[in-house]
């Protein structure tokens, strides 16, 4: 069956953002001139996904707004002649967004939940605001290439410093059966750094079958009290196989505030409009702190 669809959960509390997450969910934290959650739908769009559902806890409505069309800002801009920045602001608009609320912030598991009735009895990916990925071939275009061969849930792992995994859900992994395709033994969320059995951590994306959902209403809270997509998928790995896809493209965190400020300094040093200005402020700025 053709993977369709996607799912963005964006109810988490944000609390490595306080205060700046108290009004406002972190996928609307710009990076240079783009929304986070933007980067995640172009991924999508640019995967062949036709509908997102964005699961949001407060500070829906900016995200509501950002992918909704202006016509007086459209307007304008059409009068004034400024085409490119018109059809920036058009290009958001192109996508069949729904949205639910998370009434409660149960979990990553608890939120994925409640896209049951939007993804059916279908694949669905899963793709999580906090990383940005890029590589030439999108990274949830590269897990729904390996349904297509496997039938099966997949998800993206990467490998982490080994110092870094009690951060992470973490593989045990088995053979890999294709290069950069493992049998997974075991899923374990957040484990001991002196517990963990890889460091391949799972990161941001993932393509599940809609049997997770059979896993994700009985599942009971773990890691931090919280109901841990991880856990369910463990369930899942011993009734029907699931893979880990090695990612080897560039990942970008903007989960927590550093990552987010080198994520923002990267994409300025790509960005044609501030890279000439950026480049010589870093290089005046080092040549001050040394
Ligand atoms: P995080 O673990 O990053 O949590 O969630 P968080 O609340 O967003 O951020 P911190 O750690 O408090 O700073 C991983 C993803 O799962 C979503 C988040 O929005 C994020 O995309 N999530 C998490 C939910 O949608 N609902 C939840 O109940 C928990």
């Amino acid at each position: 069956m053709k993977v369709r669809k996607a799912v963005i959960p964006a109810a988490g509390l944000g609390t490595r953002f306080l205060p700046a997450t108290k009004a406002l969910a972190k996928e609307m934290f710009p990076i240079i001139d783009k929304p986070t959650i933007q980067y995640i739908v172009e991924e999508a769009k640019k995967s062949g996904i036709e509908d997102i559902l964005v699961v949001t806890g407060k500070g829906k409505r900016p995200i509501e707004d950002h992918f909704d069309s202006v016509p007086e800002l459209e307007q304008n801009l059409e009068a004034k002649g400024k085409d490119e920045l018109l059809r920036l602001v058009e290009e958001t608009t192109d996508i069949n967004l729904y949205f639910i609320r998370q009434s409660h912030p149960r979990g990553l598991g608890d939120a994925v939940l409640m896209a049951k009735d939007f993804v059916g009895d279908e694949p669905f990916a899963v793709m999580l605001g906090d990383d940005i990925m890029d590589d030439k071939v999108p990274l949830t275009k590269q897990l729904i290439n390996r349904y297509e061969q496997t039938h099966a849930s997949t998800l993206a792992v990467m490998k982490v410093p080994h110092d870094e995994v009690n951060k992470y859900g973490v593989i045990d992994p088995a053979a890999q059966t294709h290069p950069g395709l493992y049998d997974v033994k075991q899923f374990v969320e957040k484990p001991d750094v002196d517990k963990a059995p890889s460091d391949l951590a799972i990161i941001g994306r993932y393509l599940l079958t809609p049997e997770i959902f059979d896993m994700l209403e009985t599942q009971k809270p773990g890691a931090g009290n919280e109901i841990q997509l991880t856990d369910a998928i463990d369930r899942l790995n011993k009734i029907q196989r699931v893979f880990a896809h090695e990612f080897k493209g560039q990942r970008y965190d903007v989960g927590y505030k550093f990552g987010y400020l080198k994520t923002s300094i990267e994409f300025g040093l790509a960005h044609p409009e501030v890279k000439a200005d950026l480049t010589a402020y870093i290089k005046e700025l080092a040549a001050k702190l040394k």
